[in-house]
């Protein structure tokens, strides 16, 4: 069984082929980050026009990648929702083109959904419950995952997500777009100090498992423009930032799974990348027992194999769609 995933919710034309739920066969990316590097940031409308003229090429590579013809295709998967609604739309229409004039299933996914099953591209033997921190560049909260489909949130922020807090952090230290990966990378070549600028870790009281990044945001933004901070290396700051991000997503996290009662972490979305983030976790849940999975840097960014896993237990639990299938900007999956 070949399921064709689609992903185009935000700025990535993704197409990938996986067969049976485990065997990833292939997973073309085209990114748009050049593209949008010169507006720093996503243009909604600028990344609508992109993916209609990469979406035929990279669902064509996809197939000719892992080695099949449209004739073999047996489902195809696409992200519905929540995202930029005409990046969506690019999508949707390609998927629902094909399940008609193939006449296979369609499988409506939600993006957040997809990022938690890239975790099951890596272990497909995972067992429920447990916890995921999903944090990419609209959205950081913690599930508690007690079964297919069956999420709890556990925490959420109350503000901005993780990966903003990295770009928008990154604009005020000049960074280029995306901040997240920049910043990682300069923290990590130039061997930056995380204790150089002291930055706030949002508490939000002892028992809170929610996340906020307003407050570090603004304090980035007063730090930079204070004398007292001028001898602060582009390193340094990276590395302080990254830090107070990373302290308040690993904090968290670990005081979810503790209240949760799971022996078992996942990590999820673009944030899941950082390099950083993915060291002090590992040593976080070391030290307390629990095990941590963390998908390949490829399938934590968005791409369309997360999209297509996902699919596949839409389709074992008999979740098909309609292709009266519409695109929602915003929903939350628990
Ligand atoms: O999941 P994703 O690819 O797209 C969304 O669904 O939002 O996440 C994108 C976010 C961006 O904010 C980007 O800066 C961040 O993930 N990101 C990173 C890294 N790689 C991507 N943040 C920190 N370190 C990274 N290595
Ligand atoms: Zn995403």
């Amino acid at each position: 069984m070949d399921i064709l995933g689609i992903e185009t919710s935000c700025d990535e034309t993704s197409a990938a082929v996986l067969r049976d739920g485990r065997e990833l066969r292939s997973n073309i990316i085209a990114s748009q980050i050049d593209l949008h590097t010169k507006t720093g940031g996503v243009v909604p409308e600028v990344a609508s026009r992109q993916h209609v003229t990469q979406i035929n090429a990279v669902i064509a590579e996809a197939l000719e990648v892992a080695g099949i013809g449209f004739g073999d295709i047996g489902a195809v998967a696409v992200a519905n929702r929540p995202g930029l609604l005409g990046a969506l739309l690019v999508g949707v229409s390609a998927a629902k083109t094909l399940a008609y004039a193939l006449n296979v299933p369609l499988l409506a996914v939600h993006h957040i959904e997809a990022h938690i099953y890239a975790n099951w591209l890596v272990d497909p033997e995972i067992t429920f419950p447990v916890v995921c921190l999903v944090a990419s560049g609209g959205h950081s909260e913690i599930f508690l995952v007690r079964g297919h489909g069956d999420y709890q949130i556990l925490g959420r922020t109350r503000d901005d997500a993780a990966g903003e807090a990295f770009d928008k952090s990154a604009r005020l230290l000049g960074l280029p777009y995306p901040g997240g990966v920049e910043m990682d990378k300069l923290a990590r070549e130039g061997a930056g100090n995380p204790k150089a600028v002291p930055l706030p870790r949002a508490q939000l009281g002892p028992d809170s498992l929610d996340f906020s990044f307003s407050g570090l945001k603004t304090a980035v933004s007063h730090a930079v423009r204070d004398p007292k901070w001028a001898e602060v290396t582009r390193p340094d700051w990276a590395a302080s930032v990254q830090e107070a991000i990373v302290d308040a997503l690993v904090a968290k996290t670990l005081k979810a799974a503790k209240a949760a009662g799971v022996d078992h972490v996942l990590l999820a979305g673009g944030v899941a990348a950082n390099s950083r983030l993915q060291a002090v976790m590992r040593e976080a849940c070391a030290r307390a027992c629990l095990r941590l999975t963390v998908p390949p840097i490829r399938l934590c960014t968005d791409n369309a194999a997360m999209i297509a896993c996902a699919g596949y237990y839409h389709w074992q639990a008999g979740l098909v769609d309609g292709l009266d299938l519409d695109t929602r900007a915003s929903e939350r999956l628990a």
